[in-house]
């Protein structure tokens, strides 16, 4: 039987996943790294740090599948979207790549749409050029590390370097690219235009595939270091939104997903390209061949109840250690314990600034409204209610342009927690349902490479032959009007404040110096 391996190249981690031919998971395994912030706004990984833990994981996988290396049919990639890996004229990386959530190029995306002028931006990417995206960090060396600049002669996304280390190709596939503001969106390639009017070297940029096409083969040195086959296939693979969304089946129009991982992703499937007026939501090609997708990214979803637990949950982390339990779940439990609107504490999740609705790196984090009465599980509450209105604000803007919601999917660790797709359900209106697999990215490349290998015919064939919902949620009518008066609250929360983050965010750079 042939199997196929699907490799998640994450922020926390780079995950492997073994899956049949029939889309059953047999092995799996994530090797974690270090994530670097040397000064606020800022965040690097080594990309040595994504092969070795790529080269762990895969051996790993296949020894928990119990299979060969030449058992795998085809390996498709994912990951973590928009970082840039610069490497010099022998393959080496220059400096740590810089990645989706680092904030440091505001100054640059402006000069890039001043070089490129808005318009043509627009034409070209469909989106505003934002400080996660890649072009930016690639300005960003030229005016702060210009001996850097100088040596760079590729940039590479952060799945596309371990592809070059397993099959020695320089490639990326059209989902990742659309996040470069350097893609011709609408039509699949690189701007010539864009490329120009920032000075840019075309022969920098590696080939664009479709995601299911087959982009390279292991090389004899990575199948010594992996456990895999010389020569086995690996097919474009996509972006981790675009790569989850292949797994969470959202291939055809009317079926959208919600991921909460540490980002909180809407996510639509589009026939043809369409954009949000207001451009507060990304458009990019999607995995299928001649599709896109529309996503509104919330950057602090799961990462707001991570910085929670990680500060103030220091008990449950110690219980759940001593009881082999999850710290989260003895958390929504204690939320639990809080009423519906956790009696008028709004939580707004802008932690590390914010994408969707408003493209603002000054954003931050609020509670509003504590009180004496207020506790931690209204506060743990609060913040999966936060969460919600966000993820609320991108489904009504994705609405308002024309996309089908017929039905919604649940995906991502908070989609573990029964409370939370509760209260996501409540607060969108949408009944959050759960599917039968829930492996993220991985599963989604690995169905890829299945298509790739020539075991499917198409990515939505793959989809509909191993992909079913499987537990659907009620709305409550009274928890949904309520909410709906809350989600009013913290909209206007944020327009009141909004001002206020700018004079936040002056005062935190005026006094880096007075520790
Ligand atoms: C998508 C995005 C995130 C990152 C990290 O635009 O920034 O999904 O890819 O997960």
């Amino acid at each position: 039987m042939p199997y196929l391996l699907g490799i998640d190249v994450g922020t926390t981690s780079t995950r492997a996943l073994v899956i049949t031919d029939g889309g059953d998971v047999v092995g799996s395994h994530a090797t974690e790294y270090p994530l670097y912030t040397p000064r606020p706004n800022w965040a690097e990984q080594d990309p040595h740090d994504w092969w070795n833990a790529t080269i762990a994981s895969v051996r790993a996988a296949l020894k928990s599948a119990g299979i060969g290396g030449e058992e795998i049919a085809g390996v498709g990639l994912s990951g973590q979207m928009h970082g840039s890996v610069f490497l010099d004229s022998d393959d080496e990386v220059i400096r740590p790549a810089i990645l989706w959530c680092d904030q440091r190029t505001a100054r640059q995306c402006e000069e890039i749409t001043e070089a490129v002028g808005e318009d043509d931006i627009i034409a070209e990417t469909l989106n505003p050029v934002l400080t996660g995206f890649t072009a930016p960090k690639i300005i960003w060396l030229r005016d702060e590390e210009p001996d850097a600049f100088s040596r760079v002669r590729r940039v590479l996304l952060p799945k596309d370097y371990v592809r070059l280390r397993l099959t020695g190709e320089y490639a990326t596939e059209v989902s990742d690219a659309s996040g470069t503001s350097l893609l011709n969106v609408p039509e699949r390639r690189w701007s010539e235009l864009i490329l120009d009017r920032l000075e840019l070297p075309i022969d920098w940029m590696p080939e664009v595939v479709e995601s299911q096409e087959v982009s390279g083969s292991i090389t004899a040195d990575a199948a010594a270091l992996t456990g895999l086959a010389e020569g086995t296939p690996v097919v474009g693979g996509g972006g981790d939104q675009a790569a989850g969304a292949v797994g969470n089946g959202i291939v055809r129009a009317g079926v959208v997903s919600v991921t909460t991982g540490t980002s909180g992703v809407v996510f639509a499937h589009l026939d043809r390209p369409r954009v949000d007026e207001k451009l507060r939501t990304h458009t990019f090609c999607h995995a299928v061949p001649g599709k896109w997708h529309v996503m509104g990214v919330m950057l602090s979803a799961g990462g707001s109840l991570r910085w929670l637990r990680d500060t103030l949950c220091a008990a449950e982390l110690e219980i759940a250690g001593n009881m082999g339990a999850d710290a989260y779940e003895l958390m929504t439990a204690e939320a639990a314990q809080a009423p519906v609107g956790s009696e008028g504490l709004v939580f707004l999740p802008y932690l590390t600034g914010e994408r969707t609705p408003y493209p603002n790196p000054n954003a931050r984090g609020m509670f509003f409204g504590l009180s004496l009465r207020h506790g931690k599980p209204h506060m743990i509450r609060a913040i999966l209610e936060g969460v919600a209105y966000g993820l609320k604000d991108s489904l009504d803007i994705i609405e308002a342009m024309g996309v089908e919601i017929a039905q919604v999917r649940a995906s991502g660790g908070g989609a573990r927690s029964a409370l939370w797709r509760q209260i996501q359900t409540d607060v969108t209106g949408y009944p959050h349902s759960v599917i039968n697999v829930d492996e993220g990215p991985a599963y989604g490349a690995a169905l890829l490479a299945a298509v790739g290998a020539g075991i499917y015919d198409s990515v939505p064939g793959a989809c509909e032959a191993t992909i079913r919902t499987v537990d659907t949620p009620e709305v409550n009518a009274r928890a949904h009007e309520l909410y709906s008066r809350y989600h009013a609250l913290y909209q206007d929360l944020y327009r009141q404040v909004e001002p206020s983050f700018d004079v936040a965010a002056q005062l935190v750079e005026d006094s880096q110096d007075m520790v």
